[in-house]
């Protein structure tokens, strides 16, 4: 199983290059694939254009409401388990969990607990593990997700978004989890280009160009699957990711 995730501030194309990484996966015929959306401000699903599967917050939330209606002889945590594993939108190519939403910081931590223990077990059907993360890192951090082979963290390329970026390794590096990999990718997006004489604290693996493609994509509110593969964005991801996996 190769597990990759994807770390950055909101609005610096993680969903985006978590939604490519699939695609590029899945026209190799790299699977099977689950997908993550560990972003409680996500939209995975979305730009996935499938129906967003009941979120593991509202699962705990369901089935802790329901407790007295547990079936007879099963353990609450089994029956969320089962609930769990009923949740997971299984799309013919792939499968997706979804995170979730929630006020209550308790409520979350639990999640978060079910989610580690899980997460291992689940982990073993998937030969690949695609997760988009949010920028506190909420996940990594409670060591939901303990190891990664490959982490992405995605910067526009302005100082002020590579330092939020830095930020974010040096939180990373500090956790000491189980990473191979870290690599840095900078994003078009927006319109600025990294000038030449500015080194940031990761020599880039790539540079994903503004896409007029996803721009249409997302206008029309259609998911990536119909991205035509000359794509320029996803021809760079597809030249960087498949190296890494094969
Ligand atoms: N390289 C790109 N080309 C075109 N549109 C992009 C690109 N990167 C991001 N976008 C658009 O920018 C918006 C924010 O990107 P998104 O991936 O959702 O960011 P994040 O998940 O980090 O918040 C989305 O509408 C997405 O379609
Ligand atoms: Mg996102």
């Amino acid at each position: 199983m190769i597990k990759i995730g994807i770390a950055g501030k909101g609005g610096t194309g993680k969903t985006t290059l978590s939604a490519l990484i699939i695609l590029v996966l899945l026209r190799h015929n790299k699977k099977p694939i689950l997908a993550v959306d560990a972003d409680p401000n996500s939209n995975l699903n979305e730009v996935l254009g499938i129906p967003a599967p009941e979120s593991l917050v509202d699962i705990v939330d369901r089935v802790s409401k329901e407790k007295d209606r547990l079936p007879p002889g099963m353990e609450k945590s089994k029956y969320l388990e089962f609930q769990i594993r009923e949740a997971i939108q299984e799309e013919e190519e792939f499968d997706l969990l979804l995170m979730g939403k929630t006020e209550g910081p308790g409520c979350y931590c639990y999640a978060n607990h079910l989610l580690r223990d899980f997460m291992e077990k689940l982990e073993k059907n998937y030969s690949f593990v695609v997760m988009d993360n949010e920028a506190g890192m909420e996940h990594l951090s409670r060591r939901t997700s303990r190891n990664l082979d490959f982490l992405f963290i995605t910067s526009l390329c302005d100082k002020i978004s590579i330092k939020s970026a830095e930020r974010i390794y040096s939180m990373v590096e500090k956790l000491e989890l189980e990473i191979k990999e870290i690599y840095l990718v900078l994003n078009e997006f927006g319109g600025r280009k990294i000038s030449e004489n500015y080194n940031p604290f990761l020599p880039p693996f790539f540079v994903l160009p503004y896409d007029e493609k996803i721009a249409k994509l997302t206008e029309e509110g259609k998911g990536i699957f119909s991205l035509s593969s000359d794509s320029k964005a996803y021809k760079i991801v597809e030249e960087h990711i498949l190296p890494l996996i094969e």
